[in-house]
């Protein structure tokens, strides 16, 4: 299991101070919406300057159509990062088309499909997709696969099922992790580290608890500890 840490710190200056504190640790990052729209690639290329070794996780979830999709895939391309997200709801084809379109590179970032939102209660994920959280889920999962990705972005909840019907390397990557039982937040669905683990998940990705902490290198080292 890995540990991504999300770096949704409210100005570049407090993320690059949070960076700056975890930095021994071998984790990957998470650059959200909001940073990346007020950050942009200078920002991607500080968090390389401070540590090569440090994994990019660009957490924008593309849901567009087919084209415009690959058109913000392939411009991905240029940023270096390792890892980057869209969203399953924007079909088989979408996806399908986005992968399409990176078959010409030499070596590409993991991709990922969203599924549902960890923030979605279940009457609210019935409201929009008609359906229960974990039979879309599934069958997002089976989609993303079909279309050539890498894993899909679900709560730790869903992950075992997603891997009862995936390929063995299909991955898992889930937010809403509490890893010792912190305050949820607006997340709905929420797992601590041992639970996540048990279900095979393969990537954690961790916000508040570590960035709202007095010693973020000290929860990440705990949360490492656990893997
Ligand atoms: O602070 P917290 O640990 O809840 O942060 C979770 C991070 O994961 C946030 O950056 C959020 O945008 C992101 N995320 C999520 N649920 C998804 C996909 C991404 O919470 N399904």
């Amino acid at each position: 299991m890995e540990l991504c840490v999300a770096l949704d710190l409210p100005t570049k200056e407090e993320n690059l101070v949070l960076i700056e504190k975890i930095k021994a640790h071998d984790v990957w990052l998470k650059v959200g919406l909001r940073t990346y729209i007020r950050d942009g690639e200078e920002f991607l290329k500080a968090i390389k300057e401070i540590n090569p070794d440090f994994k990019i996780f660009l957490d924008l979830k593309l849901y567009d159509i087919p084209n415009t999709m690959a058109d913000a895939a392939e411009s991905i391309m240029g940023l270096g990062v390792d890892m980057f997200n869209v969203h399953a709801s924007a079909g088989k084809r979408a996806m399908e088309t986005v992968m399409q379109r990176l078959e010409k590179f030499e070596s590409r970032p993991i991709v990922l499909a969203v599924t549902a939102l960890t923030s979605f209660a279940e009457d609210e994920f019935q409201a929009v997709y008609e359906s229960s959280i974990q039979q879309k889920a599934n069958q997002f999962a089976k989609d993303a696969q079909d279309a050539g990705l890498d894993g899909v972005v679900c709560s730790a909840f869903e992950s075992r099922s997603i891997k009862n019907i995936t390929d063995v390397n299909f991955m898992t990557l889930t937010p809403g992790i509490r890893p010792f039982g912190e305050d949820a937040g607006d997340q709905k669905r929420v797992a601590d580290v041992a639970f996540a683990k048990n279900e095979s998940v393969d990537f954690i990705v961790v916000g508040r608890p570590i960035y709202q902490s007095q010693n973020p290198a000290e929860v990440v080292s705990k949360i490492l500890a656990q893997f």
